[in-house]
């Protein structure tokens, strides 16, 4: 490439986001749309700016859309059709994510192995469903929930009452007004990436990440509270199988219903004593996970995702670099229940990284802005990600850690278990 550099518009204003403005700004101007304040920065000699430009109007020569929601709501399909190259599926591919019904319906006739389920909009039959299943219970809205729609409880009681708070739109709008009931799987999670072009699919590394608020994987379900690539228990083997047994039959399904699927299939997966089992597929990159996995990526990212919404994938899977990738999310006061925002940040320099930096660390911002003196201030559940990297993940995750104690805002709080248990990490420096 000579001349102009070329330009990518990113859509999102999250940590994922920026994660990827930051991967992809080693080769092209990135325009990221909203965006967030702590985006803004110059990498290697590429610029990243934020807009409130909405992406057409941007007009990038790629356009990778970070969330669900945009997706769901048909962004690429409006996007494509003004000629413009997208990553993420259009609206009929999005709905794998948008309804948990209608995936687990496609996983089905995939043959793909997932949890045994049903989907009800009436508690009575809901209810019957539960008495056909052993503990535990796992009850999941069926439409959008930002990670937080889903109860997993060896109780049977509180089953029932999450049901019927759902179905009544109590707890999560319309979003819950149908439910999925499914036999509770036992084993270890980890979220395996792949890209699709339409009819190829290549896998990214494995991921893992920590989706409960607190230590020991106590409270309740977050949109993310650290992730960590790869995940020691993750072999290429078990990838492999997962990409033979659940994304590629995947795939060959939504071609047989005519999706031309362009973009990220992100598998949640529980690695079972049969085997892995899907949880469930997302339609774009994970949040942490892109945080873990972009840094360790070898090739060229805009290559790669160009080839993507352009349905001309290699078959090889891209290379990553042997090194390991932790990332640990502090979140403000009172999240996930009740964030409080306003929080002065400290610890940050003008340009929103370590203003002490920690070698191999970063900061990505997800839930940021600036006050009237120009500092960063809490604005979001999910605030800011330290992401480290190194030759193991204990190298990793302590640059990570190391990254973390350098910044503090009154209520900040982030888990001491990412990748690790809470022993190997001093809490205090
Ligand atoms: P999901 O949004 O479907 O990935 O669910 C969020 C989390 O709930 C998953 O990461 C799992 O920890 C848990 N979960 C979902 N489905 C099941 C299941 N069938 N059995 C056990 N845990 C589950
Ligand atoms: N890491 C969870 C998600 O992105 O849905």
């Amino acid at each position: 490439m000579s001349g102009t550099p070329l330009t990518v518009c990113v859509v999102g204003s999250g940590g994922r986001e920026h994660a990827l403005a930051r991967a992809l700004a080693r080769s092209a101007d990135v325009v990221v749309t909203p965006g967030n304040p702590g985006m803004t920065a110059e990498v290697a000699g590429h610029r990243i700016t934020v807009t409130d430009t909405p992406a057409h109007e941007v007009a990038a020569r790629l356009t990778v859309i970070g969330p669900e929601t945009p997706l769901v709501a048909g962004l690429a399909d409006r996007l494509r059709a003004e000629g413009l190259a997208v990553v993420g599926p259009g609206a009929d591919g999005a709905m794998l994510e948008g309804s948990k019904a209608f995936m687990k319906r496609v996983l089905e006739e995939a043959g793909v192995p997932t949890a045994r389920y049903g989907a009800f909009q009436d508690p009575e039959s809901g209810r019957r469903f539960l008495d056909t299943l052993d503990p535990p219970y796992v009850v999941k809205t069926d439409g959008l929930a930002a990670g937080k729609g889903v109860l997993v409880t060896a109780s049977r009681e509180e089953a029932e009452a999450d049901v019927v708070a759902k179905l009544s739109g109590e707890s999560f709008g319309e979003a819950g007004r149908r439910v999925v009931i499914e036999e509770g799987l036992v084993g270890f999670e980890c979220s395996i990436h792949a890209l699709c072009d339409g009819r190829r699919v290549i896998p990214l590394a494995a991921a893992r990440d920590f989706k409960r608020a607190f230590d020991g994987d106590a409270g309740a379900n977050t949109g993310g509270m650290g992730a960590c690539s790869p995940p020691p228990e993750v072999d290429d083997a078990l990838v492999g199988e997962v990409m033979d047994r659940a994304v590629e039959p995947l795939v060959a399904a939504l071609v047989r219903r005519g999706i031309d699927y362009r973009g990220v299939l992100y598998g949640g997966i529980m690695v079972t004593s049969s085997g892995p089992v899907v949880l469930e597929f997302n339609v774009r990159f994970g949040d942490p996970e892109t945080q873990v996995l972009v840094p360790r990526l070898a090739d060229d990212p805009v290559g790669l995702l160009l080839s993507v919404a352009e349905g001309r994938l290699g078959g090889d899977a891209p290379a990553f670099t042997p090194d390991a990738a932790v990332c640990v999310v502090a979140a403000a006061a009172g999240y996930p229940e009740a964030p409080r925002y306003g929080d002065a940040i400290e610890g940050l320099g003008e340009d929103g990284q370590l203003a002490e930096p920690v070698e191999g660390a970063s900061v990505v911002h997800a839930g940021t802005v600036r006050g009237p003196d120009g500092s960063f201030r809490v604005a979001g559940g999910r605030v800011l990600g330290f992401t480290g990297t190194g030759p193991t993940l204990a190298a990793a995750r302590e640059r990570a850690y190391g990254a973390a104690r350098r910044v503090h805002w009154p209520g900040m709080h982030y888990r001491h278990d990412i990748a690790g248990s809470v022993d190997a990490v001093a809490v205090s420096p």
